[in-house]
């Protein structure tokens, strides 16, 4: 296997992600309690979020952890940059938006969130686009109308969210290689959900990798939910991946 591409910028405690895919601030503050010293960054996306808002994030961040808040903003440049600017006032560490939005709405998110945190002092979050989703293949792709396969709309959306100035994107680890040379920035974070073990269930996702295969192949950040979330033992899982990643660092 090729060795890990590592930014050495990016500290070993970001490089995993935990998704705190469940339905409540309770069961988040379990899981969270569970991998205490073991995992610093966590993911609140859709389903935590709409259960426990934003007074979970914000007890999160003041508890030192790092909170990737994964909404997926996709709607007009207004509306998505003033939620961004939310999202900042909450002390998030990353969040992310749609390529798809478009270069205006981008560029304004990235625009208007970086005024906000240079006026108040405060460390603007890394501000990252999804492509196309990992649960995504070309059948489902060509369904929605995407012009040829999965693998050319991420190559031209990982451009494209460059070109705007945004920090990194979400892809399928398959994808690394290919927006690696598409975007010129060495530090262009890719972030990577899709994980699994060669003896694990897919679940939903299609397009997957293990951890070490992923970080080898240059992954910056690797979001992992389900291995985690349904194992006997969270922390026994987490840590897994977590010497894996050591592994390869
Ligand atoms: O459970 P699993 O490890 O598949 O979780 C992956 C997480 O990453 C989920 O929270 C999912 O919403 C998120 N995600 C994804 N594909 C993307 C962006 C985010 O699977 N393109």
């Amino acid at each position: 296997m090729k060795a890990a591409r590592a930014d050495k910028r990016i500290a070993v405690d970001e490089r995993l992600i935990v998704a705190l895919d469940v339905e409540s601030a309770e069961k988040a503050g379990e899981t969270v309690k569970e991998l205490e010293g073991l995992i610093t960054a966590f993911k609140v996306g859709l389903q935590l979020y709409t259960a426990a808002g934003p007074d979970l994030v914000r007890e999160l961040v003041e508890a030192g952890k790092k909170v990737f808040l994964d909404l997926k903003f996709h709607d007009i440049p207004n509306t998505v940059a003033r939620a961004a600017v939310e999202a900042a006032k909450c002390g998030v560490w990353m969040f992310n938006v749609h390529a798809s939005g478009g270069r205006e709405m981008m560029k304004r998110t990235v625009g208007d969130v970086t005024e906000f945190c240079l006026s108040n002092g405060a460390d603007r979050p890394h501000i990252i686009a999804v492509t196309v989703l990992t649960s995504f293949n070309d059948a489902d792709a060509d369904e929605t109308g995407v012009r040829g396969n999965v693998s050319g709309q991420v190559e031209r959306l990982a451009r494209l969210a460059s070109s705007c100035g945004l920090d990194g994107v979400v892809a399928s680890a398959v994808e690394l290689e290919m927006i690696r040379s598409a975007v010129s920035d060495p530090h262009f974070r890719i972030v990577t959900p899709g994980i699994r073990f060669k003896d694990e269930t897919n679940d939903d996702q299609k397009r997957v990798m293990t951890p070490g295969a992923a970080l080898a192949a240059g992954s910056d950040h690797l979001v992992i939910g389900r291995p985690i979330l349904g194992a006997a033992d969270k922390r026994a899982a987490a840590a897994k991946i977590v010497d894996e990643l050591k592994r390869h660092l």
